[in-house]
This record gives structure tokens, C-alpha cells and sequence, in this order.
């Protein structure tokens, strides 16, 4: 259950999500059964729409499943939990606030005193390659530094579990790779668990252990596909074939639940 620091299990069991509202019932997720274990790094593929926030968000305990279980490490998860940090696609910093001291406000939210939070957040900046940064302002950071802002702020508690949902997706494609680069560097130190939802089936298998690949809402597993590629992760990983050969699996099976639904072929995911 427990893995390498502070990492804890993961586990879905037999979840499903249905959103009521005025229109009636919109089942998002459905019947899905899977785990992260303690310290590995999964992403989640799917079509747009499929239920990926939902079922990250249940997960960080901001939903509660209809029916089925959600368990961190063993016990169910009921609502949010200190030891879960989430990421999102738009780095939500305080302007006001330092970039260090934005970093260090999960610790001073939870009472630590202030030279010992200071002096984490400050080797988090230099994980995420941002030591020359400590004293500036969100607004003077581009988006892709205000993101490595929040990656840093996230992991400064040492969480046992990182959500991340699309966190480059508003990012320019260089930028997006060179940070998904940093992020497993960071993460191969931090080895915390991570669930990560993308659109990006490249980035997917560049970054995680494992892919589960989803249906079209409500989301049920179609596969989890195990990316058997050594760490740490190569700068020419695109071009080495078994990397060719796993994105080709994804596609694949995201063309095939397209075919079974009756849609076109290609649809974004
Ligand atoms: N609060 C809500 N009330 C009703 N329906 C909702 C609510 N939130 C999401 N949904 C519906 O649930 C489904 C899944 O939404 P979700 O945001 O989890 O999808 P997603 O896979 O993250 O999509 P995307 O890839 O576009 O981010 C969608 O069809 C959406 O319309
Ligand atoms: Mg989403």
C-alpha cells in the first residue's frame, strides 16, 4: 500500500459517478474498477467529455462516488485529504503573494514555522529549475514558470498522491514536452503517485508507467496498457520504436471504440 516516500495506493473500486441535474441524470463514470500503486505515475487517455475530471476529482475527494469505492492507501476517501495535492490546467497562484511564498502556502497553511517552509519551498524552486525566481510576482512569470510554480507548491507537502489534470495543455507544444521532460525528473525524485489526465497520447506514454485508456462517457477502462520504457526517460524517447509502437496501441484502441460508437475516426481525444 505504502511505496517509495511518501507514495500511497490508489484504488477505484467498481466507481461509478452520476451527475443529476435539472436535464436529468448524466452518468459520467461507470462501473470502473483500477488501481496506482504506491509510487507509480498513470495517465488517463479518453475522449473529450469521457469523464477524466470527474474521476480525478473523486479521487482528490471533491466527489462522492454514486456507488463504489475510492481508497488512498488502504482507507476510503470521503473528502479532500491533506496528503493529496492537485494540479490543474491554469496555475491558480496568489498575485500577490512571492513566487516562493506561493510555494511555501500549503506549509504555512498547515502551521509549519516560517524559516523551515521557507527553506523547502526554495529546494522545491531549484527541483523545478526556478532558484533565480524566489522573489518575483506570478505576472512576471510566463505560463509555462507560473505552471512550474504550482508543480512546486504542490509537491512541497510531500504528498502521498499528485493530481494532475492537463496541466501543460495551455501550454505551446515545445514548451509542453520540455516541461513533461521536467516533470518526470522531478517526479523520479519526488516518487510520489500520480494520476494525469492528457489529450496528448505522445505525452502519455513519454511520461507514465502505465495508460489507462478510457470509453466515451460514462467512462469505463478499456486498457491499461503498461509502457515498458527504462527510466530514466530518454531525450529522443519519439523516435525508439517500442515508443512508436505504444502510441500505436492507444490509437488503436481509441479508433476502435470510435468505430464501435458509430463516429468518425480520429476524434479528438
Ligand atoms: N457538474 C456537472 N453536472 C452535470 N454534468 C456534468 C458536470 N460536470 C461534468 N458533467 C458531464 O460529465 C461528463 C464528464 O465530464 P468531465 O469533465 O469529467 O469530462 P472530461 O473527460 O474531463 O472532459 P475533457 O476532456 O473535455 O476535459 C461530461 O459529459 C459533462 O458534461
Ligand atoms: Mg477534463
Amino acid at each position: 500500500m505504502s511505496g517509495p516516500g511518501n507514495a500511497q495506493s490508489l484504488e477505484f473500486e467498481d466507481v461509478c459517478l452520476e451527475y443529476a441535474g435539472r436535464h436529468g441524470v448524466t452518468p459520467a463514470v461507470s462501473g470502473l474498477t483500477a488501481s496506482v500503486d504506491a509510487g507509480r505515475f498513470v495517465s488517463l487517455i479518453g475522449p473529450s467529455g469521457c469523464g477524466k475530471s470527474t474521476l480525478l476529482d473523486i479521487a482528490g475527494g471533491l466527489l462522492p462516488p454514486t456507488s463504489g469505492v475510492c481508497r488512498l492507501g488502504g482507507t476510503d476517501v470521503t473528502g479532500p485529504q491533506s496528503t493529496t495535492s492537485m494540479v490543474f490546467q491554469e496555475a491558480a497562484l496568489l498575485p500577490w503573494r512571492s513566487v516562493l511564498d506561493n510555494v511555501a502556502f500549503p506549509l504555512e497553511v498547515k502551521g509549519v514555522r516560517a524559516s523551515e517552509r521557507r527553506a523547502r519551498a526554495a529546494e522545491l524552486l531549484r527541483t523545478v529549475g526556478l532558484d533565480g525566481f524566489a522573489n518575483a510576482y506570478p505576472s512576471e512569470l510566463s505560463g509555462g514558470m507560473r505552471q512550474r510554480v504550482s508543480i512546486a507548491r504542490a509537491l512541497v507537502t510531500d504528498p502521498a498522491l499528485l493530481l494532475m489534470d492537463e496541466p501543460f495543455g495551455a501550454l505551446d507544444q515545445q514548451t509542453r514536452s520540455m516541461m513533461g521532460l521536467e516533470l518526470t525528473r522531478t517526479w523520479e525524485r519526488v516518487q510520489c503517485s500520480v494520476l494525469f489526465v492528457t489529450h496528448d497520447i505522445g505525452e502519455a506514454v513519454a511520461l507514465s508507467d502505465e495508460v489507462w485508456v478510457l470509453s466515451r462517457r460514462p467512462a469505463r477502462l478499456l486498457t491499461r496498457i503498461e509502457v515498458d520504457l527504462p527510466r530514466p526517460r530518454a531525450d529522443d524517447l519519439p523516435l525508439q520504436p517500442r515508443f512508436q509502437e505504444l502510441e500505436a496501441e492507444i490509437w488503436g484502441t481509441l479508433r476502435e471504440e470510435s468505430r464501435a460508437m458509430g463516429v468518425p475516426e480520429r476524434v479528438g481525444v
